[in-house]
């Protein structure tokens, strides 16, 4: 038994993708249980950079067998796009270094529509979205109309359910948002075509490759996609995604059972970040957000976007440590934090004049949290370069010695730059 989850801890974009990549050295399997292209993990190899929205990130070592399961939402175009670079670059060379479920929901045009529709007329009270017809998708697989990954292989299927779904959907376009209607028979023309190029990589039953996997010992990773503070039931509601997004989604997605799961590897920035509408209490809105911004290169791998930033907030991460049953911290991006004078750590919120340790989850006192910082002092030693965690600067062992002592959780990962091996090990993990 060897399941390793790896979750962000955050409102995305910690590191997962780089973290990753590092265990994918260790692991044989590689599996993406949630979410779909609105993911975008960064992996630097030898100073060359790949983007995954959707492949798994264990992909760059060719004895890594990676794995979509049935709860991604899967976005054709882009996973085909994805296929087709990493050929091309060689990282790919054997359709069966990549499974994909059957079961995965198909992300349609008129779901990316809909999604963008509704955001435009949405105005100021918008959620952000990516805008990959994420939100949409998930409702059409809860509503059980949904279109299978597998449904491409069976034309008489497919038109049904094609049909099915553009009866109300085209209705929508045009009296709600004022639109053209899709058409049916260019949308399965395109679907089917781009099913049959991706019929190599199509497995019936990924459950079952899992529990084989795991049954014989094999180490299998489990990547989690955006962050905990973004799940559909447990984060900042209704400035979420569609899927749920903490740990305990990849015994759901993948099909495996909780008592296969050996740890829960949180990845954490050593501040925050946030894309998007919604609440976030330590956000910078000063000269200091934007140095975070500047050094950290705080731009989305999706959308490109800016992302909002801010100190780190315990508040928040230790509520994401007890929603996910955390084992162990991935500390990433300390070396951004190099050249600020003082660091702040939050504790504590205060709302209406009291002092919580809890994390609220209530929107609306979100909102009013006045974060109660700690401050430490910087230190000014560029950490990019680090070979060993003993070599590390004293002011930045406190800084993570504070952490870890206000979150009782070990930090055994220290990540001191995006490439592979910008990785400090306090503690091995496997
Ligand atoms: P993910 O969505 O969690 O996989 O994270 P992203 O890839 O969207 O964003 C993380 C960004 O930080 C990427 O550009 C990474 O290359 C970069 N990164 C990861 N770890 C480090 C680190 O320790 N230091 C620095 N400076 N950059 C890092
Ligand atoms: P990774 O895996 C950061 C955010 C969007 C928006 C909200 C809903 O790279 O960490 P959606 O398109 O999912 O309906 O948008 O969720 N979001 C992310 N933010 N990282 C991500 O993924 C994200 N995926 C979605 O910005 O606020
Ligand atoms: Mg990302």
């Amino acid at each position: 038994m060897s399941g390793i989850v790896v979750v962000g801890s955050q409102w995305g974009d910690e590191g997962k993708g780089k973290v990753v990549d590092v265990f994918s050295a260790k692991a044989d399997y590689v599996v993406r249980y949630q979410g779909g292209a609105n993911a975008g993990h960064t992996l630097i190899v030898d100073g060359k950079k790949t983007v995954l929205h959707l492949v798994p990130s264990g992909i760059l070592h060719s004895d890594t067998i990676c794995i979509i399961g049935p709860g991604v939402v899967l976005d054709i175009e882009t996973i085909f796009d994805e296929i087709k670079a990493l050929k091309e670059s060689g990282e790919l060379k054997d359709s069966n270094q990549l499974l994909i479920s059957e079961l995965c929901t198909v992300i349609m045009p008129y779901h990316k529509q809909l999604d963008a529709a509704r955001e435009q007329s949405a105005g100021h009270e918008k959620i952000g979205t990516t805008g990959k017809g994420i939100g949409p998708a998930y409702e059409d697989r809860a509503s059980r109309r949904a279109i299978l990954f597998g449904d491409l292989f069976y034309e008489n299927t497919l038109r049904k359910k094609v049909e099915h779904s553009l009866k109300e959907k085209n209705l929508l376009f045009e009296k709600c948002y004022g639109l053209e209607p899709i058409n049916i028979e260019q949308t399965l023309a395109e679907f089917k075509n781009l099913g049959q190029l991706l019929k190599p990589y199509r497995c019936k039953d990924t459950s079952l490759v899992i529990s084989k996997a795991l049954n014989a010992g094999k180490k299998v990773l489990f990547e989690g996609a955006q962050g905990s503070l973004l799940d559909l039931l447990h984060g900042t509601y209704p400035y979420v995604t569609s899927s749920s997004t903490i740990a305990g989604s990849a015994c759901v997605g993948a099909a495996v059972g909780p008592g296969k799961i050996d740890k829960v590897i949180g990845i954490t920035k050593a501040y925050t970040t946030r894309v998007g509408s919604g609440p976030f209490p330590t956000e910078l809105k000063t000269e200091v957000g934007q140095k975070l911004r500047d050094i950290g290169q705080e731009y989305g791998a999706t959308t490109g976007r800016e992302r909002r930033c801010g100190w780190i907030d315990l508040v928040a991460l230790k509520y994401a440590i007890r929603i996910n049953g955390i084992t162990n911290i991935s500390l990433m991006k300390i070396d951004v934090l190099s050249g600020f004078d003082e660091i702040k750590i939050c504790t504590k919120y205060k709302i209406n004049g009291e002092l919580h340790e809890d994390y609220p989850i209530a929107v609306d006192e979100l909102n009013e949290a006045e974060p109660i910082y700690e401050s430490m002092p910087g230190w000014s030693e560029d950490l990019t370069k680090l070979q060993s965690f003993d070599d590390v600067p004293e002011a930045c062992k406190k800084y993570i010695q504070f952490l870890q002592d206000e979150i009782e959780t070990p930090i055994d990962i220290v990540s001191v730059g995006p490439g592979r091996e910008q990785t400090l090990w306090l503690k091995p993990l496997f």
